[in-house]
């Protein structure tokens, strides 16, 4: 429809980051802040976000450590500024997708992802990518809405195509959880959630901590430090 350079998709852009955190905040409130910080306490070492948006991550971080803080949008990381140095923790903004990350192979601990795999091109390629860049056993941190069941499944399938052009490129159906796992990840925590307040065709949301290439390189009391999938309301 309009070419991604175009002025009017500028403007877009520009538009929905301002509108961003406003639109997210009763979410935020109810349900997903809590979400966010639960999940980023199984981060360690060198971290690397991905779409990491207007940075509403960024409170949650422990305050000292590193973090490479990625979105491909400037307006996005334009608005994740103020939010990018606080306490001890050295935060350094880079502009790129996700399929393009400019790093060397086994360079992270961890790799962050929340509400973002729905919106990247090539979902398998940046899987792909996130696995090469995380060391094996790293840990992919995520929070994903995925393609429900049945008569909602149905309707988010009908939806995408024109939710995806307004909503920059997200799409309310994808599987991504059986995508990670099909990229080699073991989903050592999985899950499921239907926030409060969340529209039915964004749900429902998956929460994970995911393993990079562990099966054979793990040692069994590393698995241990996660509780298993089905703890806490598993993958049903
Ligand atoms: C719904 S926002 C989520 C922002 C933030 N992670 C959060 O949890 O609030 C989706 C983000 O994904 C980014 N994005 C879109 N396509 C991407 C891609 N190919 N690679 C990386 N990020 C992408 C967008 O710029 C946007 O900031």
């Amino acid at each position: 429809m309009f070419h991604r350079d175009s002025p009017f998709v500028n403007l877009w852009h520009r538009l929905v980051a301002s509108c961003y955190d406003r639109a997210l905040a009763p979410f935020e409130e109810r349900w997903l802040r809590q979400k966010r910080c639960e999940l980023l306490q199984w981060c360690q070492g060198q971290v690397l976000e991905i779409g990491g948006g207007t940075g509403a991550n960024l409170e949650c971080y422990a305050e000292s450590g590193r973090l490479i803080f990625s979105d491909p949008d400037s307006a996005m990381l334009a608005k994740s500024l103020p939010r990018l140095n606080r306490g001890r923790l050295a935060v350094q903004p880079l502009q790129c997708r996700a399929e393009d990350l400019p790093f060397k192979s086994q360079t992270f601990d961890t790799v962050v992802a929340t509400l973002v795999l729905c919106s990247v091109c090539n979902l398998d390629g940046v899987l792909r990518d996130v696995a090469r860049v995380l060391r094996r056993g790293g840990r992919f941190l995520f929070i994903e809405h995925v393609r429900a069941e049945g008569k909602v499944a149905r309707w988010q399938d009908r939806l995408t195509p024109i939710w995806s052009r307004l909503a920059l490129g997200c799409h309310l159906n994808r599987n991504t959880v059986s995508h990670i796992q099909n990229a080699g990840f073991h989903l050592a925590r999985l899950e499921r959630h239907h926030p409060p307040g969340m529209p039915r065709l964004a749900q429902p949301v998956y929460s994970g901590v995911a393993l990079n290439r562990a099966s054979h390189s793990l040692r069994k009391e590393e698995f241990e430090r996660f509780d298993n999938i089905g703890a806490q309301g598993g993958h049903r």
